[in-house]
């Protein structure tokens, strides 16, 4: 298969542009590189420097290349920042990736797999999570994903377009070559490693005042490479029909926790001092994710 990966150069889709050349998939990288690295692209991948906000570059793309399905992770990705600029969401992200979508049916490419987020479900009634609860989204952010999932929904009925829609909690680790390298790194373990590192003084804990064990916020993390995984286990089951995942580890841990570790695991110190909860956290953070 030819895959055509938007985001590729970013933290997950570089590693799972990596487990699908692997795989034997052909695949074709296009990026803006306003967060990717054009050094975390595998070499044995196409790369096609390119903004989803100008549709005539990525039409260019898919005439050039003629992908058989695409993985969109291309995308704003924080939480925060929607918050306080909801427009560069609910508009770009949106907009974004009705470019993608629209170029994709005229070039008659009818697989995609999108990169969602656990951000659908700010006020679930049942844990663990699954497919079947209720989507209120946390933030503009979160609204953008579902909002590009019924997009897909109505393209599948009316275009025959395949697509899943992968739901990720807090992805997290690496591989040997490839992980996480955002700028600024808002990510709780990148930060917490750099602490370790001495590249940061300290990190700070955003509240100890929730109903959780230690008081801090629990999350769920899957692991990068899991992630990969599933994006390709998503792919082959597009013959099955279009379909929602729910992607997580099914259990959370503290902030606490995550710093606790990685003071065992590196044998340093890691600073860290408590600040006030964040605006975009709202009122209770179980399973809560950062993006
Ligand atoms: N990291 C997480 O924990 C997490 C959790 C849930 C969902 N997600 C979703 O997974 C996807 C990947 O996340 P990530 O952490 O790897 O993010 P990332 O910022 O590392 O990667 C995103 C990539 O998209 C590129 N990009 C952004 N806007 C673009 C545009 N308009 N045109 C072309 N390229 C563009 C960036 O340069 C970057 O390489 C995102 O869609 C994100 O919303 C991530």
């Amino acid at each position: 298969m030819k895959i055509l990966v938007t985001g590729g150069a970013g933290y997950i889709g570089s590693v799972v542009v990596e487990q699908l050349i692997e795989a034997g998939e052909s695949v074709i990288v296009f990026d803006n590189l306003s967060q990717g690295h054009r050094a975390a692209v595998h070499p044995g991948a196409g790369f096609v420097k390119g903004d989803l906000s100008d549709r005539a570059e990525i039409d260019r793309a898919l005439n050039e290349h003629r992908p058989d399905a695409v993985m969109h992770f291309a995308s704003r990705t924080l939480v925060g920042e929607s918050m306080e600029r909801p427009f560069l969401y609910l508009g770009g992200n949106t907009r974004s990736g009705l470019n993608l979508f629209e170029s994709m049916v005229e070039h008659g490419v009818k697989r995609i797999i999108l990169s969602s987020t656990a951000n659908l479900f700010d006020q679930p009634e049942r844990m663990p999570i699954d497919e079947s609860e209720r989507i209120i989204p946390g933030s503009p952010y979160g609204e953008s994903k579902f909002i590009l999932e019924r997009m897909l929904h109505w393209l599948d009925r009316i275009h025959a377009v395949r697509f899943a829609s992968l739901r990720y909690f807090n992805a997290a680790g690496a591989t040997p070559t490839r992980g996480e390298d955002h700028d600024p790194e808002i990510h709780l373990i990148p930060l917490v490693l750099q602490v370790a590192f001495g590249k940061r003084e300290k990190v700070t804990i955003f509240g100890e005042d929730y109903p959780t064990r230690d008081g801090t916020c629990v999350r769920d993390y899957i692991h990068v490479v899991d992630l990969a995984q599933a994006h390709i286990l998503a792919l082959r089951a597009l013959d099955h029909g279009s379909r929602l995942y729910n992607l997580g580890n099914g259990e959370g841990f503290t902030v606490k926790e995550v710093i606790d570790t990685a003071r065992e695991v590196t044998g340093r110190e890691i600073r860290a001092n408590v600040g006030p909860r964040r605006r975009s956290r709202g009122a209770c953070c179980d399973q809560r994710q950062d993006s």
